[in-house]
C-alpha cells in the first residue's frame, strides 16, 4: 500500500497536516492505511467508494467527522443519522426541494448583475471573497427572506428592515447593541460562518488540541463567531414572531414548529436554516472560483462561452431560435462546471467511520471502529477512470461520454442517502450566475502563478486571488 512514509512517532499527522493535497497525490493505491493516531483506511477506489457511501451505506457512519464543530453544525441534516436523519430527510429535505429552487434560483441572476457592477469600478478584487460575498446574499435571502440584505443590493430585494434592540455578541464575548438590521450585515454572518470554518477545520488535522473551555484567542474566536450566528438567527426568528418580516425558508421552517413543536423543535429550526446557509454558499464559491479560474486559462473554451452566452442578446430574445441557443449555452456551461468540479471537488475528503465489520469490494477487510477517509479530489485525478487527468476538458462531459463514468468515480456531491441535497440547485445557480458574468463582460488574472490550494472544509484557492472585469 503506498503513501508517504509516516513519522515513526507521529504517523502521518504531520504530512497530512501540513499539505494534505500533496499527500494525497503522493498516495496511488487504491487501499491506503493511514497513521493518522488512530486507524484509519484511506479508500480510492471508485467500487470501494459505492460500497460506503451507497451499498452498505448502513455500516457506515458519519461518526467522528463532526466531533469538532458541534456548536457550528448542530444537529441538522448534514450531521444527523440513522433513524433520525430519515426523519429529516423527510419533513425538513421535502420541504427544502419543494421551494428551495424559487428562492435559491430566482435572485441569482438579478444578483449577479449588480454584483458585477459592484466590483467593476474596482482595479482589482479578491475573486474569492467577492464570490463568497455574491453566494451568501443569495443564501442568505433564501434562508432568512429580506432581513441581512447587503446595501450594495438596491432594488433587486425589498428590504423591510425595522430598528430593534437586538444585541451582538462582541468578538471578546461581550454584547453590544443592534440598532437596525443593517448592522447585522450579511457579510458579518459569512464571515462569522469562515471563522467558525477554519476553527473546525483546523481541530480536525491538529495534532493536539486544547479544550474548547480554554480561553485561547482561536476558542473566543469561535465561540464569538457561533454567538452572533446565533443571535442572527434569533432576531431573524423574533422579527417573524413579531410580524416585522416574513419569508425565506425561515418562515416555512417555524411554520413546521409550530405545527409541530416536538419533532421540530426550535433547535432544529436553528441548526437546519443555518446549515442549509452554509451548505448553500460555501461549497457554491468554492466551485465558481475555481471554474472562473480554469476558464481564464482556458482561452477557446471561454470564446466559445462568450459567444453562446451573448447570443441570445444578439437574436431577439421573442424569436423561436433564441431558446436552442439559450440551452446551448446552459449545456456547456454545465459540462465546464462539471469538469470544474472534477478537479477542485469543494468537499475534497469524505469522512464516514465503520460501525459493523466489513469487507470492501477491493478485498481489504475492516474493523467497526476504522475511520475511513474517501477523497474525491484523489479518485477524480486517477488516470484509470479520467484520460489526461489533470487537464481541464469539458467534454468529456457531454452526456453521452459522462454515461460511461465508472459508478463511484465522480463524486463532487457524495453519493447514497447523505448525497448532497443541493445538487441541483448549487448547479443551476452556477449556470445563471457564470451565464451572466460571461454575457456581460470578462475576468483577467493579473497574476502568472496558479493559485495553492487551501484544503479547509472545503478545498480553496489560497488567498488573494486577484481578478478584474474587463469589458469583452
Ligand atoms: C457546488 C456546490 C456543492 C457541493 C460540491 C456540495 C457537496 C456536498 C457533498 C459532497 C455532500 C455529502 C457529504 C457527505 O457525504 O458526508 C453534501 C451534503 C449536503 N449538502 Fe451540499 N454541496 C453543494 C451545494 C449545496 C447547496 C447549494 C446546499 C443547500 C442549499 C447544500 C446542502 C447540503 C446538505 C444539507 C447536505 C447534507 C445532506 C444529508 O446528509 O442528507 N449543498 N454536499
Amino acid at each position: 500500500m503506498k503513501a508517504p512514509r509516516g513519522h515513526w512517532l507521529l504517523g502521518h499527522i504531520p504530512h497530512f497536516r501540513s499539505n494534505p493535497i500533496q499527500f494525497l497525490n503522493a498516495c496511488d493505491e487504491d487501499v491506503i492505511s493511514l497513521r493518522l493516531g488512530q486507524t484509519a483506511l484511506l479508500l480510492l477506489h471508485p467500487d470501494d467508494v459505492t460500497h460506503v457511501l451507497e451499498t452498505s451505506e448502513h455500516r457506515y457512519s458519519k461518526g467522528r467527522a463532526f466531533q469538532y464543530g458541534r456548536q457550528l453544525y448542530g444537529n441538522s441534516l448534514l450531521t444527523s443519522e440513522g433513524d433520525d436523519h430519515r426523519r429529516q430527510l423527510q419533513s425538513i429535505g421535502g420541504v427544502f426541494l419543494k421551494t428551495a429552487a424559487d428562492s435559491f434560483l430566482t435572485p441569482a441572476e438579478p444578483m449577479t448583475q449588480q454584483w458585477i457592477q459592484r466590483w467593476k469600478s474596482q482595479p482589482t478584487f479578491d475573486l474569492w471573497k467577492a464570490v463568497s460575498e455574491l453566494t451568501a446574499t443569495i443564501s442568505i435571502q433564501a434562508v432568512f427572506g429580506s432581513d441581512f440584505t447587503p446595501p450594495w443590493l438596491p432594488g433587486v430585494v425589498t428590504n423591510d428592515r425595522v430598528a430593534t434592540n437586538d444585541r451582538v455578541a462582541r468578538p471578546d464575548g461581550s454584547a453590544t447593541r443592534m440598532t437596525n438590521a443593517d448592522s447585522f450585515a450579511g457579510r458579518q454572518i459569512a464571515e462569522d460562518f469562515d471563522t467558525a470554518m477554519d476553527y473546525v477545520a483546523t481541530r480536525n488535522f491538529a495534532m493536539i488540541n486544547p479544550p474548547e473551555w480554554f480561553p485561547t484567542a482561536k476558542n473566543r474566536a469561535y465561540k464569538a463567531a457561533i454567538s452572533r450566528l446565533n443571535l442572527a438567527f434569533e432576531h431573524a426568528v423574533n422579527r417573524r414572531l413579531h410580524g416585522a418580516a416574513h419569508g425565506g425558508f425561515l418562515s416555512r421552517l417555524l411554520e413546521l414548529h409550530q405545527r409541530d413543536p416536538v419533532t421540530v423543535p426550535m433547535l432544529q429550526v436553528r441548526d437546519q436554516s443555518l446549515i442549509l446557509l452554509l451548505g448553500g454558499y460555501e461549497s457554491s464559491a468554492t466551485a465558481l472560483c475555481w471554474c472562473l479560474l480554469l476558464l481564464s486559462r482556458a482561452t477557446p473554451i471561454r470564446d466559445k462561452l462568450k459567444t453562446a452566452c451573448r447570443s441570445r442578446n444578439i437574436i431577439d430574445s421573442r424569436s423561436s431560435d433564441a431558446e436552442p441557443l439559450e440551452s446551448a449555452a446552459e449545456t456547456l456551461i454545465s459540462e465546464i462546471f462539471s469538469e470544474s468540479l472534477r478537479l477542485y471537488p469543494p468537499p475534497w475528503l469524505i469522512p464516514r467511520t465503520c460501525v459493523e465489520n466489513d469487507r470492501l469490494p477491493t478485498g481489504q477487510t475492516v474493523k467497526k471502529g476504522t475511520q475511513i477517509f474517501l477523497s474525491p479530489y484523489r479518485t477524480h485525478r486517477d488516470a484509470r477512470w479520467f484520460d489526461s487527468p489533470d487537464d481541464f476538458r469539458p467534454q468529456r462531459f457531454a452526456l453521452q461520454r459522462s454515461a460511461q463514468f465508472r459508478r463511484g468515480s465522480y463524486f463532487p456531491f457524495g453519493m447514497g442517502t447523505r448525497h448532497c441535497i443541493g445538487e441541483s440547485i448549487a448547479r443551476s445557480q452556477a449556470v445563471r450566475i457564470l451565464k451572466t458574468i460571461y454575457s456581460l463582460c470578462d475576468l483577467e488574472f493579473p497574476a502568472k502563478e496558479w493559485p495553492k490550494t487551501k484544503p479547509l472544509l472545503t478545498l480553496r484557492p489560497e488567498l488573494p486571488v486577484l481578478a478584474r472585469f474587463v469589458d469583452s
